[in-house]
């Protein structure tokens, strides 16, 4: 009997994509211990945005919520998402600071660190997978999905056996905008299957509504772990239900290790949860429809939502339409990359510009810049030439890794935050996102004096 495994995404991909990873923690505190009696084979619970969020509008610590979860949740293993060379941010950072990110990471709690990089450059990912490898960790390499002509089965299977052979101990198939049709999956999962002897993962979202039909199809083909979200937070720009592909799955008869009892218990938990985040408005009923355009345009949940607000501000959501026909242009001239963090936001926002400037790549962003000076890797396919004439002038785009080129930090930081970091967490947080760390240690140190003073005033 083919046994198929779970991760349950709720806590940072079905957060992420349906309200902007608004959930603070001490909203899912007290469902922790009983997901733990579930039966997924892991939580996806960290990275990704979340940790950008946690500092940005939670005001907590990342890592302090990384080691509650751990605390609470003993006998499941804890996932992240991290960016290869960019960590959780949106720049590439030096070798040495993403050895210690995944060192603290793994310290922290985190059993299976799943790598992917937007373009797939494996000079990208290799960094971070030794690491994780080194630290006892689960390495899980992911393909970041998309459709292109160089997008083909051998070069996706070209770069899984490489993803093999730097250690990873399982394959992702990460389509982040839910592109991926029943009959691709299919194909592909069964040409990784034929090429390497590991565990294949299925990550998609419900976004176009192929979901549930490629996620059957990729477990036909052999899948031995699907991302799911609990029902409440499922659909729409998240995972595919949890509760469902168990039901269905059981029914087929395949092997699924869950608690049905454990899960209602969850599902139960999460619904007056979602119900507040919509009734507040932070929940958009957006994004929870179903979407075939993106079939088209290729745009994931996310930036979808960054096109929308974008364009909002600028008080042009009439030109959404333009924007959206914009946006595959642009990534073709920018030589076809996936869409995902940062890529969706730099040929978001390009796409924007270009529409609302009513010239193309009259005005670019410093990231799309550096994109094309060869700063996030080795493209899918060549840049258009005329366009990276245009953006860079006489200026020569790098040859090599781009990490390379770059100074350690680590220590550098540390030395230059000395009390200001009480540990080398702080110190990651900082080196990741310098002002909003700055403003966090501010705030945790103003909050301790609040405290103390009371503290003092009472006795
Ligand atoms: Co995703």
């Amino acid at each position: 009997m083919q046994k198929v495994q779970f991760v349950e995404t709720v806590l940072r991909d079905a957060n992420q994509s349906l309200m902007a990873t608004r959930l603070p923690y001490e909203k899912f505190e007290p469902i922790l211990e009983t997901m733990d009696r579930a039966g997924y084979y892991a939580v996806e619970c960290w990275g990704g945005a979340t940790f950008d969020v946690c500092l940005r509008y939670l005001n907590e610590d990342p890592w302090e919520r990384l080691r509650k979860i751990r605390a609470k949740m003993p006998n499941t293993k804890l996932q992240m998402l991290l960016r290869g060379q960019n960590i959780l941010g949106y720049k590439h950072y030096p070798d040495d600071v993403v050895r210690k990110f995944v060192q603290h990471a793994v310290k922290n709690g985190i059993d299976i660190i799943r790598i992917f990089d937007a373009l797939n450059d494996p000079d990208n990912l290799k960094v971070a997978v030794e690491e994780t490898v080194k630290c006892g960790a689960i390495a899980s390499g992911a393909i970041s999905y998309t459709t292109s002509p160089v997008h083909t089965l051998a070069n996706y299977v070209k770069l899984v056996k490489e993803l093999a052979a730097m250690g990873c101990s399982t394959i992702c198939i990460k389509d982040m905008a839910g592109i991926m049709g029943p009959q691709e999956a299919y194909d592909l999962v069964s040409a990784i299957k034929d090429a390497v002897d590991l565990p294949v993962d299925v990550h998609t979202h419900c976004t176009t509504g192929l979901a549930f039909m490629t996620l059957l199809k990729s477990v036909e083909a052999g899948a031995d772990i699907i991302d799911t979200a609990t029902p409440p937070f499922s659909g729409g720009t998240s995972q595919a239900s949890t509760d469902t592909l168990s039901y269905a799955l059981k029914q087929l008869g395949y092997q699924v290790d869950l608690d049905d009892a454990v899960l209602k218990e969850v599902a139960d938990y999460f619904k007056p949860v979602r119900d507040g985040f919509i009734a507040d408005g932070t929940l958009m009923p957006k994004s929870m429809a179903t979407d075939t355009q993106c079939l088209t345009y290729q745009v994931p949940g996310g930036m979808l939502s960054n096109l929308l607000s974008q364009l909002k501000t600028m008080n042009a959501l009439d030109r959404l339409d333009e924007a959206l026909a914009e946006t595959p242009r642009v990534r073709k001239d920018l030589g076809y990359p996936p869409l995902v963090t940062p890529t969706s936001q730099m040929v978001g926002v390009q796409a924007v510009t270009n529409v609302l400037q009513g010239e193309r790549y009259k005005k670019v962003s410093n990231e799309v810049r550096a994109y094309c000076r060869g700063e996030y890797g080795r493209t899918p396919a060549p840049i258009d030439p005329e366009v990276q004439k245009q953006i860079l002038g006489d200026e020569k785009p790098l040859t090599g890794r781009y990490a390379d080129t770059l100074e350690p930090a680590f220590e550098k930081t540390k030395a230059e935050l000395g009390d200001t970091a009480r540990s080398d967490e702080d110190v990651l947080s900082y080196i990741a996102f310098p002002q909003l760390a700055e403003a966090f240690f501010e705030k945790r140190k103003a909050d301790e004096e609040k405290v103390v003073k009371y503290t003092i005033e009472e006795a």
